[in-house]
């Protein structure tokens, strides 16, 4: 559970989509983040049990720590898709809303914050879509054809022509979302906060940096893990026609 001693603005950068709770409790970032979770329930006469109760829910599993060798494809999948695509449906939105509440909130200065805005809605846009469609279309292919070579069916070939070129595709789109989180990292200052950043920036850039770790584990295990063992399987079924 949340300590309730935590800056609300720690908090926000931890679990960047409590934002939205905070936003649902009437407790602004801006003005509050600063102040303990304990603090700014005083203050605005909330419950700090509700608040926390609601905050539990977003505190993501991290998916066990069982080394990915000994896992199969399906169950590498799982992981991928229970731990970082979560993240990302839940995180990136909330993100990139901070970016664009930094744009309203201080128009003077949207030289900095309409480019990173800008990256950040091409991110969330961009992100979401790829895990779409990793869902939909390859991992649902590398788990049938996990199948295929635990039955012996003789349908590698196909198989391994069908996960190639999504992988590629996907391969392609991690290195577009690098460019991107480069772009980033470069108009932040590597996510480094200026002096008088403000609460909310404060909170989207400490979450950026989490974020970045986190994609790092998920990239990893995609195409360090995942891809590789896919395609020898793929390999291997065909070999046996
Ligand atoms: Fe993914
Ligand atoms: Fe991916």
């Amino acid at each position: 559970m949340t300590t309730t001693s935590k800056a609300l603005r720690e908090i926000a950068s931890e679990y960047p989509s409590s934002v939205s709770i905070f936003d649902r409790f009437g407790i602004d970032l801006c003005a509050m983040g600063e102040k303990s979770l304990a603090e700014a329930c005083a203050v605005l006469s909330l419950s700090t049990e509700q608040l926390q109760e609601k905050l539990a829910e977003l505190h993501v599993s991290a998916g066990g720590v069982s080394d990915p060798a000994g896992l199969t494809l399906t169950q590498v999948i799982q992981r991928i898709v229970r731990v970082h695509h979560r993240r990302i449906r839940y995180d990136l939105p909330a993100l990139a809303g901070m970016a664009a509440k930094l744009l309203r909130r201080h128009p003077r200065r949207d030289e900095e914050f309409a480019p990173l805005a800008r990256h950040m809605e091409h991110l969330r846009a961009h992100m979401l879509e790829h895990i779409g469609r990793e869902e939909q279309v390859l991992f649902p292919l590398i788990a049938h054809m996990e199948e295929d070579s635990i039955v012996g069916y003789p349908g590698g070939a196909a198989s391994l022509r069908s996960i190639s070129e999504p992988i590629a595709r996907m391969k392609q789109d991690h290195a577009a979302s690098g460019r991107t989180m480069d772009e980033l990292r470069r108009h932040t200052n590597d996510f480094e906060p200026p002096q008088h950043a403000c609460p909310t920036h404060r909170a989207l850039l400490g979450g950026m940096r989490s974020f970045v770790e986190d994609l790092r584990q998920h990239k990893h295990l995609e195409e360090g893990i995942l891809f590789p063992r896919a395609l020898t399987m793929g390999t291997e079924l065909a070999s046996r026609r």
